[in-house]
Order: structure tokens, then C-alpha cells, then sequence
């Protein structure tokens, strides 16, 4: 049994990330998913001077952790003005003072998806340049464009996008 850890880069409890990370992790067979929810890790923003007076905090120890446990990473990525939301991007930065192979070369299915056309890609080709060097082994990549008309709990609506991303999970199914 192999353990995926499934992260949205959100802190939206209805998080369209965090859904289509679970589902597709969920396709991974002969796995256990944990679905690692930022709202279920109190980080404050990070910042040098915080650092040095209090440390690394506990929940991003905490999250170190799950992410050194998993054997594949599923993370799909919201974008905010074309970039990481400011939740993820805090919880990375945390991260990468803890490790800085943030990622730990864990088999790793990159995504985003949004309401809009572009499905976040603006975010998903940033990280994609950066994970690399932060101990990102991305196996595949995928953006889900207008989340509300492609998204569906028994497979994307787009026969296209659905057959690209199945191919993406077996990529990473064949990785782990
Ligand atoms: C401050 C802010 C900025 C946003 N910027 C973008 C953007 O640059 N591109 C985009 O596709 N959607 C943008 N959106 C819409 C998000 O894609 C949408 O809220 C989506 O639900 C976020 O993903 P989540 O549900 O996983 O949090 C933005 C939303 C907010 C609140």
C-alpha cells in the first residue's frame, strides 16, 4: 500500500484545488490518500525576524513530516493573481526552512485548475520552473481549465482533458 499525500494550495475550505487533488490521488490504486488541508496548519506569516526569536513552528514540522512519510505527492495549485496563494506560498517558505529539498524528490503530479479558461496556469508554470530546485521530482503536470464545466467526481466532463489526466495519473502510478 502506497501513501499519497494530496495537498490543494488553498486555504478555502471549499477549496476546487484540494477536490480535484483528492480525486485524482484517488485514482492511484493500491494507495492510501491523506489529504493535507492548510487550514489544519497554524502557520503565522513567515518572516526572518519571527524566525529567530520563535523558531520553526510545529505545525510546519508537523507538515515536513507528512510530506517525508508520503511515497507520491499530489498537489494541485489555486492561483491568485497569477501566482501561489499567499497560504500556500507561506506554508512553502516555512517548509524550505526546514528542508530546502521542500519536495524530497517524492513522485510528484503537479496541477491547477480555476473558473477561468486558463485553469491556472500562470501558477503552474511558475512552480514548475521552481519545484526542481527545491527537491521537486514532477512526474507530470496538468492544468484543469473552467473547473465548473470539467469537473466531475466520475471523470472530467472533457473526454480530452479526461484522457490526459488519466494518462498523467498512470505516469505517476508507474513512478511510485
Ligand atoms: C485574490 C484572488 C485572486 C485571484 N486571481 C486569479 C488568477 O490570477 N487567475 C485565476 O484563474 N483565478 C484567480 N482567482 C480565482 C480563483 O481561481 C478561485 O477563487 C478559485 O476558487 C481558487 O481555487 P481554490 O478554490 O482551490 O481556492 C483569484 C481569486 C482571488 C480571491
Amino acid at each position: 500500500m502506497k501513501k499519497i499525500v494530496a495537498i490543494g494550495g488553498s486555504n478555502s475550505k471549499k477549496s476546487m484545488n484540494k477536490t480535484l487533488a483528492r480525486y485524482a490521488a484517488n485514482q492511484i490504486e493500491n494507495s492510501e490518500i491523506i489529504v493535507a488541508d492548510l487550514n489544519d496548519f497554524d502557520l503565522p506569516i513567515y518572516g526572518i525576524d519571527l524566525e529567530t526569536e520563535n523558531g520553526i513552528p510545529e505545525d510546519a514540522t508537523k507538515l515536513d513530516n507528512l510530506l517525508e512519510s508520503a511515497d507520491a505527492l499530489v498537489i494541485s495549485l489555486a492561483e491568485h493573481n497569477g501566482s501561489y496563494t499567499t497560504a500556500f506560498k507561506n506554508a512553502f517558505d516555512w517548509l524550505s526552512r526546514i528542508d530546502q529539498k521542500v519536495w524530497k524528490n517524492k513522485p510528484m503530479l503537479l496541477m491547477s485548475t480555476s473558473p477561468g479558461g486558463r485553469g491556472g496556469l500562470g501558477v503552474l508554470q511558475g512552480a514548475k520552473m521552481t519545484f526542481p530546485h527545491l527537491g521537486g521530482n514532477i512526474i507530470a503536470d496538468f492544468s484543469l481549465p473552467s473547473f465548473y464545466d470539467n469537473f466531475s467526481e466520475e471523470g472530467l466532463k472533457n473526454e480530452k482533458l479526461n484522457t490526459d489526466l488519466n494518462q498523467k495519473i498512470k505516469l505517476l502510478q508507474k513512478a511510485i
